[in-house]
């Protein structure tokens, strides 16, 4: 049975049993604690915890979650049970049907004949867990099922205890298992043997919420759940494994063919006997992350140094590397990510529209890290000719780090490296570096998290008082304090100078989100006033107002009017309709692949970054520019409604990656058809209000992403103005009206190119005197004439290679050595080099070892051929000294 049909048996399952069917969520949730969803629940935590009503009509819902685990990237394909990413399929009750509905739905669809809509599973290979102190759970199995007690097993906290590991809903659970028989282990159920019990269904049966604590088994239960829930993930890749009897996911349909085609490309073969192991894990390696990184990208994470990017970056790495080390030369990842979207696009057919989007971002990190590779391979190059004139047969464990982090080689890449030219790597001090800098990155990751304020102390509010706000049609507004809060701690009142956060049952202040900034405004209070300076958001509920009280004092409780700066939120207005001008604009020049990837708007400024993987052209610039600011001159309407997330995307409205569905979503449009988007933002009524937008620039920020900045109204103008004012300064220091300037620049640039040159001939000329002045003066030795010397001060290498050459073609027919040196003051170098004439080599002279004769004279290092050698010394006072050495070598040949 095909993945996308055991997707669609589930699906259909709970939705006959009037279960709401919802979409997966993006994999990129706005959640502070989460890097990627993880498991199927995550998009249905606030109703849970209660803090939101769930919109399904049954209170029950379905869905088949993307998730993506990476905590352990390091292990994926040592073991075939790792994926980094997999679907979660799972039937969630808001307060109605608790552990009893949950075990019959899942034995039903498990053993349901497949005629039935079921899996078919025999019932006889099935196992069950329960928690600890669980004999509900167990009499249910039972009684209600039929499993015998003797596959029903019992396990604690760390095995049968579900939490997010972190605070949240939690509670006991019970786990199906699948005999998959005497081959895979030994007998004794899940609990004997995981691998030959092979877990395949969660149910949860979350009634509880837990506190802080560190790992699966130590956390505190704070209290019980406003209703007791259930949550359940089946894991769509394991039931694929059983139904295609196959043994792991990498043999299943899904990443069977990606396997195959780096067998292809790399000419390896997969569980060829006569290999190395580890060239199986390369393969898994490559099929699993090939398929995690394309779905990133798919929901619109981009390759970087940070957070989510690098983690695709990392992915991508690998899998580039794998291939490498399988013996692929060149490119690969089109390969990988054509097969994998053919086996994906069946079970998420919106991989159809953004193919050419994933392809090109992948394809342009491969370039980006081949050409790492590349500059790494020249540094290893350069080692191992340095390491060999040394006499050594050790890569230091440095030099291995400076590999990995500076060029991105990971350490096998260097070991296999190492072993071809036949060196060891010294691991262990790699591996003190690398421990250091493990160090360091946590070092770093505490101090990160503490920045992170806690926000137990919200916690109250959050759950009984959201805010309400009423910023979209009034600027001022009376409303309450219902809490204050500094450093961390709730405080019944404040006095002149403080800092505080103040809650209100009510505020018209706009809070940061979806890239505008928070409004800046002023409280007033009885006895007080506060100045606001930051607005943000708890939980998409809570407005928190960071301010300082500037006048008098005040008190939880007390009655405010709360005004909005009226020129902040006239330019926040303006900023934001435009950046969705300015998006509309991009679309239209670039089309529907440059998709975005995020914004910032502010009053004057805004900030829109979108994957595209070209640098865009000043032309396409200015076209953007263009469509944007005649969208301003055609006076659009600007309309905002309310309605759902469907009736939303009927609409054709632009959803950005990680909006939580079900509920109500409000669209911007701006001129109909011409800009639509969800956006909770604050806009202009009309889009002439908006004034002028300049466009700043545009800049690449990371592999496959790029970002447009533009001024707006009065900002706009002013940048112009500033521009204009910059011609006319010119224009008045070339003396020419602004028109002209381009081609005066352009004139005097030649003259200055020209005049360059002319400077490099005379230059030329003077050495080509000089070299003659050389050859005047040089006597023979042995038969061959020595050209030596000290040239002046200050020539370059190259400069000095230029005179040897000119000396050399000059005494082309006879037996002849250069052998000079020179003083670079600036850099306190000395270069010297050596050359020699066919006819010199002939007799026996080698300049590469005349060059190394004269470093020893002059502290340094050098080296190369028999005809032409170069190197540099940390002191010119051993020239006189080497140059004699360098002519008793030539009396003794
Ligand atoms: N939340 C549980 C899990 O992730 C069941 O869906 O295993």
């Amino acid at each position: 049975m095909q993945t996308h049909e055991i997707r669609e048996r589930f699906t259909n399952h709970f939705v006959a049993t009037g279960h709401t069917e919802v979409p997966s969520a993006s994999l990129i949730l706005d959640d502070p604690n989460l890097l990627f969803v993880n498991a199927g629940m995550v998009p249905f935590k606030p109703y849970f915890l209660g803090q939101q009503n769930p919109p399904f009509p049954n209170g029950t819902a379905t869905s088949i979650q993307k998730c993506v685990r990476t905590l352990d990237i390091e292990e994926v394909g040592i073991t075939t049970r790792h994926n980094t990413f997999f679907q979660m399929a799972g039937n969630f009750s808001f307060g109605q049907y608790f552990k009893e509905g949950a075990i019959i739905h899942a034995w039903k669809l498990l053993t349901n004949s497949i005629e039935d809509g079921g899996f078919g599973l025999d019932p006889e290979r099935l196992w069950v867990t329960v928690y600890l102190d669980d004999d509900e759970s167990e009499d249910i199995w039972h009684e209600k099922v039929g499993v015998p007690r003797e596959r029903i097993q019992r396990l604690g906290m760390e095995d049968n205890y579900w939490s997010m590991g972190i605070p949240g809903p939690c509670g006991p659970c019970s786990e199906i298992y699948y005999d998959r028989g005497p081959e895979y282990g030994k007998e004794g159920g899940p609990v004997a043997d995981d691998s030959r019990y092979m877990e395949i269904w969660n149910l949860v049966f979350m009634e509880k919420e837990r506190g802080e604590g560190t790992g699966k088994g130590s956390f505190e239960i704070i209290g019980d759940l406003p209703k007791k829930n259930i949550d359940t993930g089946l894991g769509i890749e394991r039931v694929a494994c059983i139904l295609q009897g196959v043994d792991n996911v990498y043999e299943t349909d899904l990443l069977n063919p990606v396997i195959k085609i780096a067998e292809k490309v790399t000419g390896s073969t997969y569980e060829d006997p006569q290999a190395d192991r580890t060239d199986d894990i390369r393969f898994r390696v490559i099929a699993d992350h090939s398929r995690t990184a394309m779905m990133l990208i798919l929901d619109g994470v981009t390759p970087s140094n940070e957070g989510r990017g690098y983690i695709l970056r990392r992915l991508l790495r690998r899998i580039i590397r794998s291939a490498r080390l399988l013996g692929a030369q060149g490119k690969t990842m089109d390969a990988f990510m054509e097969t994998i979207m053919d086996t994906m696009q069946p079970s998420f057919p919106e991989i159809a529209e953004s193919r050419e989007r994933i392809r090109r971002t992948a394809a342009a990190e491969e370039t980006a890290f081949l050409r790492t590779l590349e500059a790494g391979t020249h540094l290893f190059d350069n080692t191992v000719e340095e390491l060999g004139s040394a006499g050594s047969k050790t890569l230091s464990g440095e030099r291995a780090f400076e590999l990995h982090d500076t060029y991105g080689f990971p350490i096998d890449l260097t070991l296999e490296m190492a072993s071809e030219a036949g060196l060891k790597v010294d691991m262990e001090a790699f591996n003190a570096a690398m421990t250091q800098q493990r160090e360091r990155a946590k070092a770093d990751n505490r101090a990160k998290k503490h920045a992170h304020t806690d926000l137990s102390v919200y916690r109250e509010w959050v759950d009984n008082f959201p805010t309400e706000f009423v910023g979209y049609s009034e600027l001022e507004a009376s409303g309450k304090i219902l809490g204050l809060v500094s450093e961390g701690i709730s405080q019944p009142e404040a006095q002149v100078g403080q800092q505080v956060e103040v809650i209100l049952d009510s505020t018209p202040m706009y809070a940061e989100s979806g890239g505008q900034m928070g409004d800046r405004g002023k409280i007033r209070t009885p006895g007080g006033i506060l100045q606001v300076d930051d607005v943000q958001r708890i939980g998409k509920k809570l407005w928190v107002h960071r301010a300082t009280v500037t006048e008098g004092g005040i008190a939880v409780g007390e009655n405010v009017t709360t005004q909005v700066d009226q020129a902040w939120r006239h330019g926040a207005r303006q900023a934001h309709s435009a950046t969705h001008l300015i998006h509309a604009a991009l679309r239209q020049v670039l089309g529907p692949t440059a998709v975005q990837a995020g914004s910032l708007n502010r009053p004057g400024y805004l900030r829109f970054d979108f994957n595209y993987t070209e640098q865009l052209t000043a032309e396409q610039v200015q076209e953007i520019q263009l469509i944007a600011n005649q969208a301003v001159d055609t006076d659009w309407e600007v309309h905002t409604v309310e309605t759902t997330l469907d009736k939303a995307r009927d609409m054709g409205a632009l959803a950005l990656f990680g909006e939580n569905y079900g509920d109500t979503v409000r669209v911007v449009e701006i001129g109909g058809p011409f800009s639509m988007e969800l956006c909770g933002g604050t806009h202009v009524k009309h889009s002439s209000q908006i004034g002028p937008i300049s466009v700043l620039g545009e800049s690449s920020v990371g592999s496959g992403a790029r970002r447009i900045e533009a001024f707006s109204g009065l900002d706009a103008f002013k940048f112009m103005q500033k521009e204009t004012a910059l011609a006319a300064g010119l224009a008045t220091e070339f003396k020419v009206p602004t028109g002209d300037l381009p081609a005066r620049i352009a004139g005097l640039v030649n003259r200055l190119q020209e005049a360059e040159k002319k400077v490099e001939q005379l230059r030329r000329a003077q050495l080509a005197a000089q070299s003659a002045e050389f050859i005047a003066a040089a006597h023979e030795i042995n038969g061959i004439l020595v050209v030596t010397g000290r040239v002046h001060d200050g020539i370059s290498a190259a400069d000095l290679r230029t005179f040897a050459n000119e000396a050399r073609g000059r005494l082309k027919d006879r037996e002849a050595v250069i052998a000079i040196g020179s003083h670079d003051p600036a850099a306190d170098k000395a270069p010297f080099i050596v050359a020699a004439t066919p006819a010199a080599v002939k007799r026996g002279v080698h300049a590469g070892k005349l060059v190394q004769l004269l470093s020893g004279y002059l502290k340094g290092r050098g080296g190369g051929k028999a005809d032409m050698a170069q190197g540099s010394g940390n002191d010119i006072a051993g020239l006189e000294a080497g140059l004699s050495a360098v002519k008793a070598e030539i009396e003794a040949l």
